[in-house]
C-alpha cells in the first residue's frame, strides 16, 4: 500500500433543505390552495374558464384534471347562482370511473355519492370538514340549474403537520442517468406524504364507523372522514382515499421509503402507538388500528409486522426513549408469537388475515419467514436494552424455524418454497421473498435460483403473487425487489422497476402519474382479486412504495447498519446504469453517495456520511483488479486493490466524513 502525503481537504458543509438538490421532481404542491386548470372533459353546455369565469347551463358538468393525486377540502366561488340552489362536486382518482353522477369508491360495493354544495346566491362555498376527499386526480363539477363560477379551489390536506409552504422540504433526494427510474422514487415519496393524515379524519370505511348498507342512496353511498384513528397531530396510513387506518404491513414497506424522502417519523410513531394502545393481555397485537380491530380478525403476520414497526422507528431515529417505552410490550407480543411454534420448529398458522391473500395456514412460509427476521431484529434490539434474557430463547426458535423450513417447505424441482407442508403446487411470491429477506436460506446462492425463478414468471404488467388468485402486488413485490438486490441480481430489481412501477403504474393512461395503486390483476386490468368492485381500489397506498428505500438504499447503496446510521455501509449496486446518487439526513446528519463510471472502467464514487460515524465502504469492480485512489478527511492514497468473489473491493472502518474514491479496472 502506498500513502502519499496527507493533504488537507475541503469539505462541503451539511446541506440545509432548502439546498436538496433536485427539488423539481417533487410532486407535493408548492402550497397547499391548489386551482383546477386543465379541463378533462365537458358533458352539456359549457363556456368559459377557470381561472376566469366558467358558466355551467343547467344540466351540465366540467371535468378537471390535477394532471396528479392530490387530496382536500374543494372550495367553490359563486359568482352568479341564478336559480340553482345546489351544485354537485365528484371526485376520481383514475380516469376509470370519471362522472358527474358519482365518485369513484371507498366500499366494496357502487358508488360514493357527489359531495352536493347548497348554495344560496353569490359566495364562497366549501366542503364540510368531513368531507375531505382523501385522494383524487380528477374533480367534475355539475350543476341542476345554471350557475356561473368566479373561482374554485382545493385545500391541500396531506401532510397536516407540515407548514402550508413546508410540503416539499424533503431531506432526501435521488437521481440517475433513467428518468423514468427517478419518476418512480419522486411518486413513492409522493404517495407516502398523501397517505400521512390528520388522525381526526381517519377511516373511510363508513361500515366500520356503524353505518349499514341501508344508507345507500340511489346506488350510490355516503363518505366521510372524521374517525380519530390515533392521538398527535399526524398519522401514517395504508392509503390516501381508503382505508386512511394504521395497519403494520403497509409500514414495512412505506417506512423506509419516508425515512429515505421526508423523514417524518413523528407519523410513524403516531400510529404504532395507536396499535400498541389496543394490545391485548395475552401479548396479541391488532390486525388494524382503531375502529378496525372491533372486526376481531386476528392476523398472525400483522402482529409481526407491529413489531417490525417498532424496529424500523428505532433504526432510522435512534430514539431510545421510545424503545425503552415499548420494549417490555414487544417481549410481550413476541412470547405470543412463538407459542405458535411447534415440535417441528415452525409456527403452525390458525389465523387467516394477511395482507389479503388467501390460505394463510399451517406452516406457512411468509409467516415463519417474517418470524425468524422479527426474532433476529429482536436479539438485536435486546442488545440495544442491554437485556440478554431473551437472546437465548429467540436464538433457539431461529434455528429451528431455519432448519425446518429449509427441509420441509423447500421445493429443489422448483427452486422455490412451498406455501406450506400440506401444499404440492402453489410457490408463493410472499413467502420466497420474505424467505430471502429474512436470512432463512442455507447458503447465500439459494438466493439467486429464487431470484431468477421469480423472475421467470413475471407478467408484462409484473411479478404475479399466485398466492392471491391472479393478482399482482405492489407490497409484495416491493419486497421481490429487496430479494432481487440481496441476491445481487441488480439488473432483475431494476427491470421490473421499469416494467411494474414505470411502464404500467406511472405512464399507464388509467394511473394518477403520480401515486402508487394498491393492486391489479396480472392481464393489467384494474380489478384487485380480493375486491369485487374496482372502483374501490385505491391509487396511493403507501405499500406500494418499495422503490423509493430500495434504490436509496441498494443503487445508491447507503444502508445504516445500526441507529441513526451510527454505522452504516455504502455498496452501490449498479446494473446498466452508468451514474446513480441519493442522500438523506438522520439525527446524527447527512449521508449520501454518487457514483458515476466516467470511462469504460473508471468509476468514482463521493460520499458523505456524519462525523463520528464508522462504515465500510464496497466499491463495484466489475470483477476486475486495479487501481484504487482514495481522498478524503486529510488522506489521500492510491493502492492496487483485488477484486473479491463478489466483485468488490471494500474498505472497512472508515471514519464519517467526505470522500472521494476513484478505481480504474485493469
Ligand atoms: C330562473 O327561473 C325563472 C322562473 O322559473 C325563469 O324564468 C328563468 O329563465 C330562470 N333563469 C335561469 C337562468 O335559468
Ligand atoms: C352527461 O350528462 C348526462 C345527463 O345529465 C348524464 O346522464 C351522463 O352520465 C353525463 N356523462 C358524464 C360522462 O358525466
Ligand atoms: C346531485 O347529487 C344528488 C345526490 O346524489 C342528486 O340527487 C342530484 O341529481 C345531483 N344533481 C346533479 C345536477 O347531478
Ligand atoms: C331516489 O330516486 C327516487 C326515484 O327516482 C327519487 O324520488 C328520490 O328523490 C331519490 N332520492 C334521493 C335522495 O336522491
Ligand atoms: C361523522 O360524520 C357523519 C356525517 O356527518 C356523522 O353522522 C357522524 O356522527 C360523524 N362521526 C363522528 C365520530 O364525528
Ligand atoms: C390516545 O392516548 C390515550 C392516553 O394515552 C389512550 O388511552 C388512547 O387509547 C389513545 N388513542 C388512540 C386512538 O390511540
Ligand atoms: C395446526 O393447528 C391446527 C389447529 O389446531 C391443526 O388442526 C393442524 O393439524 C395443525 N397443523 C399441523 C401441521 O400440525
Ligand atoms: C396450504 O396451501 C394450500 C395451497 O395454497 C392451500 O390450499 C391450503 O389451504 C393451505 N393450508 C392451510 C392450512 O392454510
Ligand atoms: C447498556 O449498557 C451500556 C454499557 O453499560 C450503557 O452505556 C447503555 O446506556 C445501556 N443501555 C441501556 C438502554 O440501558
Ligand atoms: C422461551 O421462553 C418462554 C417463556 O418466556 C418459554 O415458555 C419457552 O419455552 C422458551 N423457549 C425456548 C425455545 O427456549
Ligand atoms: C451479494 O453481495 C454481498 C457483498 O456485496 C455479499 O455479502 C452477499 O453474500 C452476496 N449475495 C449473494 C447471494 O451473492
Ligand atoms: C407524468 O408526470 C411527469 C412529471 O412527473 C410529466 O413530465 C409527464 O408529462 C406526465 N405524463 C403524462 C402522460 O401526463
Amino acid at each position: 500500500m502506498l500513502y502519499h502525503s496527507l493533504l488537507p481537504l475541503f469539505l462541503a458543509p451539511l446541506l440545509a433543505a432548502s439546498e436538496i438538490p433536485f427539488k423539481e421532481y417533487i410532486l407535493a404542491p408548492p402550497s397547499r390552495i391548489i386551482r383546477p386548470s386543465i379541463v378533462y372533459g365537458t358533458n352539456g353546455t359549457v363556456s368559459g374558464a377557470l381561472p376566469g369565469t366558467l358558466t355551467l347551463a343547467a344540466k351540465s358538468s366540467i371535468t378537471y384534471d390535477f394532471g396528479k393525486n392530490i387530496a382536500g377540502w374543494v372550495t367553490l366561488v359563486v359568482e352568479d347562482a341564478r336559480n340553482a340552489s345546489s351544485i354537485n362536486v365528484t371526485f376520481s382518482e383514475s380516469s376509470l370511473w370519471i362522472s358527474s353522477e358519482h365518485c369513484d369508491a371507498t366500499a366494496d360495493a357502487g358508488f360514493d355519492e357527489p359531495l352536493v354544495l347548497e348554495i344560496d346566491g353569490e359566495g364562497e362555498y366549501s366542503a364540510p370538514w368531513e368531507r375531505e376527499r382523501g385522494a383524487f386526480r380528477y374533480m367534475s363539477i355539475a350543476a341542476g340549474e345554471e350557475v356561473v363560477l368566479g373561482d374554485a379551489w382545493v385545500y391541500f390536506t396531506a401532510m397536516p403537520h407540515w407548514g402550508d409552504d413546508a410540503l416539499q422540504d424533503y431531506t432526501g433526494w435521488f437521481h440517475c442517468d433513467d428518468n423514468q427510474l427517478n419518476r418512480i422514487w419522486y411518486a413513492g415519496a409522493y404517495t407516502n406524504q398523501l397517505d400521512t393524515i390528520d388522525p381526526l379524519r381517519g377511516d373511510a370505511l363508513i361500515f366500520f364507523q356503524k353505518i349499514t348498507s341501508a344508507s345507500i342512496v340511489n346506488g350510490t353511498l355516503p363518505w366521510y372522514n372524521n374517525f380519530t384513528i390515533t392521538n398527535g397531530s399526524s398519522a401514517l396510513t395504508d392509503g390516501a382515499k381508503r382505508d386512511r387506518l394504521v395497519w403494520a404491513g403497509d409500514m414495512a414497506i412505506a417506512v423506509p421509503g419516508l425515512a429515505v424522502s421526508t423523514f417524518d417519523l413523528i407519523s410513524v410513531a403516531n400510529s404504532l402507538d395507536s396499535l400498541f394502545a389496543l394490545q391485548l393481555e395475552n401479548g396479541m397485537l391488532p390486525y388494524a388500528g382503531t375502529p378496525f380491530n372491533e372486526a376481531g380478525a386476528i392476523s398472525f403476520t400483522y402482529h409481526l409486522y407491529t413489531l417490525i414497526g417498532v424496529a424500523d422507528y428505532y433504526h432510522w431515529s435512534g430514539d431510545l426513549t421510545y424503545l425503552q417505552t415499548y420494549w417490555p410490550a414487544w417481549k410481550h407480543a413476541m412470547s405470543w408469537s412463538v407459542d405458535h411454534v411447534d415440535s417441528s420448529g415452525l409456527a403452525n398458522i390458525t389465523s387467516p388475515s394477511d395482507w389479503l391473500r388467501f390460505n394463510m395456514g399451517g406452516y406457512n412460509i411468509e409467516a415463519n419467514s417474517i418470524l425468524y427476521f422479527t426474532l433476529n431484529l429482536g436479539i438485536s434490539l435486546a442488545s440495544t436494552m442491554n437485556d440478554t434474557s431473551v437472546v437465548e430463547n429467540y436464538s433457539t426458535y431461529m434455528a429451528g424455524i431455519k432448519s425446518a423450513a429449509n427441509s420441509i417447505l423447500w421445493d429443489d424441482k422448483a427452486s422455490l418454497y412451498k406455501d406450506n407442508e400440506t401444499d404440492t403446487t402453489l410457490h408463493p411470491q410472499d413467502g420466497n421473498v420474505w424467505a430471502v429477506k429474512s436470512g432463512i436460506l442455507p447458503t447465500p446462492s439459494r438466493a439467486k435460483e429464487i431470484s431468477a425463478a421469480l423472475r421467470e414468471r413475471w407478467t408484462p404488467y409484473g411479478a404475479p403473487a399466485p398466492e392471491a388468485a391472479d393478482a399482482i402486488s405492489p407490497f409484495i413485490s416491493g419486497f421481490e425487489l429487496e430479494a432481487h438486490f440481496m441476491a445481487n441480481e441488480t439488473q432483475n430489481a431494476l427491470d421490473l422497476m421499469r416494467m411494474m412501477w414505470g411502464d404500467f403504474m406511472l405512464d399507464d393512461p388509467r394511473m394518477t402519474n403520480s401515486t402508487f395503486i394498491e393492486g391489479y390483476s396480472t392481464t393489467g386490468e384494474l380489478h384487485y382479486a380480493p375486491y369485487t368492485n374496482d372502483a374501490r381500489i385505491s391509487h396511493a397506498h403507501g405499500w406500494a412504495t418499495g422503490p423509493t428505500s430500495t434504490m436509496t438504499i441498494f443503487i445508491a447503496g447507503i444502508k445504516l447498519t445500526s441507529e441513526a446510521g451510527r454505522t452504516w455501509s455504502i455498496v452501490p449496486q449498479t446494473g446498466d446504469l452508468q451514474y446513480a446518487e441519493a442522500g438523506f439526513s438522520t439525527s446524527l446528519g447527512l449521508f449520501s453517495s454518487s457514483w458515476r463510471f466516467d470511462k469504460k472502467d473508471s468509476l468514482s464514487l463521493e460520499i458523505s456520511t456524519p462525523e463520528g460515524t464508522t462504515g465500510d465502504v464496497g466499491i463495484p469492480t466489475g470483477g476486475k483488479d486495479g487501481i484504487v485512489e482514495v481522498r478524503g478527511k486529510g488522506m489521500k492514497f492510491r493502492m492496487k486493490y483485488k477484486s473479491d468473489e463478489y466483485n468488490r473491493f471494500w474498505i472497512h472502518d472508515l471514519e464519517g466524513g467526505d470522500y472521494e474514491i476513484n478505481i480504474l479496472r485493469k
